[in-house]
């Protein structure tokens, strides 16, 4: 409200009586809504057409050269031969505008400049009132947006979700990368968002562990680094395991030669069964068997493995600042869950028996979801069992409006099979209620050049690969407080904006060298941009104190910003708002990424245009207050994307 008060007498100012809107825009949160809305205004007035077809036809423009904002005159459907004749028509028709500088058509298209006076005066000082949450809409998750009290929007976002024991593979890291961005752009709209990590850590692999960790385990090295250790105790017990059952294999084969040889086989068939009863596998069953029928030393044990790699994930998922509010895991479906499931899929006809195990046949929907074993022969469940039953249990605990899974594409066929048994069993709004959030393989990253096992070791071999950078110029690192932390956060940044660069389905190569650079579009390069940002404003203040004094938002005149780097600027400034309503419906956070590179483009492209220190005062203040709200605007696009950003580096 208060928003609009100030635009209102902005705009009085200007002559515009009233903040225009249309229905579901934000003129008060996003420039962008305020042009479309008064420019649709004066188009609808002067050709005579609905400004409800008008509106949607305006389009933010991808280059500046084309203007701020597009109108194909083909897209206000009207029946006209000559397209690029409307087109013109249009703009001869374009009355003056306060808003507007200049109306130019290209072939039938109608691009329209804004006025960058106008323009300067209401951006800059929008991004600095709204500050840290400038560009976030928050009415987007709101059941109402016309009456917040009505409460926001409940979703789940599914993310990371390791395997016990098992190695945090690149699978699991652009999971956490992406779903951490996903959690932050929905929480930035005005979501209620719960983050969920569904761990692995069920299954008769953690019957394995649990006789592996009687064999093999140090408690001492449990409690240093349990998951490290559970993952070696897991590799030495796998690798008995994997030997007995390759005997196993051997025996028989002699077993049967003797047989037909008619000799004594008894000693080697006695061999065979001791295997089959006392070995590994038996051995893990019946202690699995244990656990899935709650006993308590056997569940307290693996309860340990548990929780002490929990802890030690929450210490790695905190140097990413992502913290989660529910870690559930396959182990947390409970049975009840699973057997009424199965109970209406039988019902409904959707699971039949096919040789002793349960299934539910796919292809009469689409005979690329095949048919999918719910049900073992053995009566145990499985992957996508728990995933079934699952899904009602979230409902009842969190009822949700949207589910994300954050799942690399490998897994494409479960989520489609998950989604489709639920709208067989007659979940139909639950079905539609999920999605599938999935992204391609990261290439080059092999156990082998010790490059990836664990998030911890991926994280920390890229600080010190940082660290090593940061070195080679020896004056800028002398400054840095603490280089240590700051290496791990460029390293981090590295990692993660070579992830988000390129769309999330495509697959990329993990270089170490190439991230890690500060040219190019990288993540050091973000951090630098910021933190060239953050020593502008140190060295003015350190020259000039009484700046720290002064509110920008009111104080600048920022009709003295007129170079057209600066102009460039601030039309970069004003799409922000923009580019997170789209980012909303990509989900991609390269929507994001590209957008932060333009503006650290354009931003390089001004310093020398530009400086501060030298000029007049008021000049000096309304490019302080341009360049602040730049790193207002970089920043709140870097932590959506679930970066930290550096003041110094
Ligand atoms: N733990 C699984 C894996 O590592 C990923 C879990 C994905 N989420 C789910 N609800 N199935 O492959």
């Amino acid at each position: 409200a208060k928003a609009v008060e100030t635009l209102t007498s902005k705009l009085q100012t200007l002559g515009i009586n009233e903040v225009p809107a249309e229905p579901n825009t934000y003129p008060a949160l996003n420039p962008f809504d305020l042009y479309r809305s008064h420019v649709a205004g004066l188009l609808s007035k002067s050709t005579g057409i609905d400004s409800k077809i008008v509106y949607p036809a305006l389009q933010r423009t991808v280059k500046t050269e084309h203007g701020d904002l597009q109108m194909a005159a083909a897209a206000l459907r009207q029946k006209r031969k000559d397209m690029k004749e409307f087109a013109k028509e249009i703009a001869d028709g374009f009355p003056e505008s306060p808003l507007i500088e200049k109306v130019v058509v290209m072939d039938a298209l109608v691009m329209f400049w804004f006025k960058s006076q106008p323009l300067t005066s209401l951006v800059v000082p929008a991004v600095l009132k709204a500050g840290a949450s400038y560009g976030f809409n928050n009415f987007q998750g709101l059941r109402d947006p016309s009456d917040p009290s009505k409460g926001r929007k409940k979703m789940i976002v599914e993310f990371s979700s390791p395997n016990i024991a098992k190695p945090f593979h690149a699978g699991h890291l652009r999971s956490t990368i992406i779903g951490g961005f996903l959690a932050n752009l929905y929480d930035a709209a005005g979501w209620d968002v719960t983050r969920m990590n569904y761990l692995g850590d069920w299954g008769k692999q953690y019957g394995v562990l649990a006789i592996g960790f009687d064999l093999y385990g140090s408690e001492e090295e449990l409690v240093k680094n349990p998951i490290g250790h559970l993952y070696d105790v897991y590799v030495k017990i796998s690798a008995v395991s994997r030997e007995e059952g390759d005997k196993m294999k051997e025996l028989k084969q002699k077993i049967e030669e003797l047989k037909k040889e008619d000799k004594d086989a008894s000693e080697l068939e006695k061999e065979l069964q001791e295997i089959a009863d006392n070995g590994v596998d038996e051995k893990a069953r019946k202690y699995f068997k244990r656990m899935t029928e709650g006993e308590s030393v056997a569940l307290g044990i693996w309860r340990r493995f548990r929780d002490l790699s929990i802890e030690k994930y929450k210490k790695t998922y905190a140097r990413l600042n992502i913290r989660y509010d529910d870690y559930s895991g396959e182990s947390q479906v409970k049975d009840e869950s699973m057997d009424h499931a199965a109970k209406v899929m039988e019902e409904k006809k959707v699971s039949e028996i096919s040789e002793g195990a349960i299934i539910v046949d796919l292809t009469k929907y689409s005979k690329k979801l095949g048919k999918a074993v719910v049900r073992k022969k053995d009566g145990t469940s499985l992957y996508l069992t728990r995933d079934i039953a699952a899904v009602s249990e979230r409902f009842e605990k969190y009822k949700f409006d949207k589910m994300i899974y954050v799942v690399a594409s490998q897994q494409d066929l479960h989520l489609a099979q998950l989604f489709k048994i639920l709208e067989a069993m007659g979940y139909k709004e639950l079905a539609a209620a999920c999605s599938h959030v999935n992204f391609g393989m990261v290439l080059g990253m092999s156990t082998r050049k010790g490059t990836a096992k664990f998030l911890d070791d991926i994280l920390e071999t890229v600080a010190e690969k940082m660290h090593e950078v940061m070195k080679s110029n020896q004056a800028k690192y002398e400054q840095v407080a603490d280089p240590e932390k700051t290496a791990d956060v460029l390293g981090i940044s590295a990692v993660m904006v070579q992830d988000m660069k390129g769309k999330r389905i495509n697959n990329y190569t993990f270089d170490m060298d190439r991230m890690t650079s500060f040219e190019g579009d990288t993540g050091p390069y973000l951090q630098y941009a910021h933190a060239r940002l953050c020593s502008i404003t140190r060295k003015v203040t350190a020259a000039v104190p009484e700046v720290a004094n002064i509110d920008l938002a009111t104080a600048a005149d920022l009709t003295l910003i007129t170079e057209p780097q600066g102009i460039d600027l601030v039309r970069q400034l004003a799409a922000w708002p923009d580019i997170f309503i789209n980012t909303l419906k990509t989900q991609e956070p390269t929507t994001v990424l590209t957008y932060l590179f333009k503006l650290t483009h354009a931003l390089s492209s001004s310093y020398d245009h530009l400086q501060i220190l030298g000029s007049e005062r008021e000049t000096m203040l309304a490019r302080l207050a341009l360049y602040t709200a730049a790193r207002q605007t970089l920043n709140n696009g870097m932590r959506i994307l679930g970066l930290s950003p550096v003041e110094r580096m």
